[in-house]
């Protein structure tokens, strides 16, 4: 199964993927966790010439080739195989980053993005994307508390955060069948607990507890 993580800065995606990724392991089942941009040799440094806030000045479309170039660095060396050797694939932000951010954030056409997204993934799209929402408000002062990575996009203004997040929102509601959204203002074990209910009626094929 491929599993991913989307949702707008300080939503917790990493410290949910990561619980995840633990309990799934506790559970018997063969995982791994990666991260966009990055998660192999090529995509680290990608990343390291993306986040640079020297970087200010880099054009929309060199952002989406960079982004594109890690993830299809990502799919070929690490998810595709990982796959194929039975393995759950957990990954924290894939092509609906580039939706989210390029696409509804910048203004992006969307289906110029879909297009290279293809090709860059070789149409490999998740089984199930968990969106972990959250004002751009409380996610940047999660950030803030947080002290973590400081990069290229946090200095974005506020529009742009609420743009992301109505474009997450979006994207949602377009493919309900692969997306599930949780409310990620809530304590970090709530919001886990959640996930993993949820996985377990999407594997059994159950229904979705309708209060989440
Ligand atoms: P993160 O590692 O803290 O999630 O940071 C990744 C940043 O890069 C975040 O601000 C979102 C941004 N991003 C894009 O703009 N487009 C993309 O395709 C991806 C994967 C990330």
């Amino acid at each position: 199964m491929f599993i991913t993580f989307e949702g707008p800065d300080g939503s917790g995606k990493t410290t949910q993927s990561r619980l995840l990724a633990r309990w799934l392991e506790e559970e018997g089942y063969p995982v791994i966790l990666v991260r966009e941009p990055g998660g192999t040799a090529i995509g680290e440094r990608i990343r390291d010439v993306l986040h640079d806030p020297a970087h200010s000045g880099m054009s929309p479309w060199t952002e989406v080739f960079l982004y594109c170039a890690a993830r299809a660095q990502l799919v070929t060396e690490v998810i595709r195989p990982a796959l194929a050797a039975g393995q759950a694939v957990l990954c924290d932000r894939y092509a609906d980053s580039t939706l989210a951010y390029q696409g509804y954030g910048r203004g992006l056409d969307l289906e110029a993005l879909r297009l290279i997204l293809h090709l860059a993934t070789g149409g490999l799209a998740p089984d199930l994307t968990f969106c972990l929402d959250i004002s751009p408000e409380e996610g940047l002062a999660r950030r803030q508390r947080g002290g973590g990575e400081w990069n290229r996009l946090d200095r974005e203004t506020v529009d742009f955060h609420r743009r992301v997040r109505t474009g997450y929102l979006e994207l949602a509601g377009r493919e309900p069948q692969r997306w599930i959204v949780v409310d990620a203002a809530r304590p970090v074990e709530a919001v886990q607990a959640d996930l993993r209910a949820l996985l377990k009626a999407h594997w059994t094929g159950g229904p979705i507890p309708p209060a989440l």
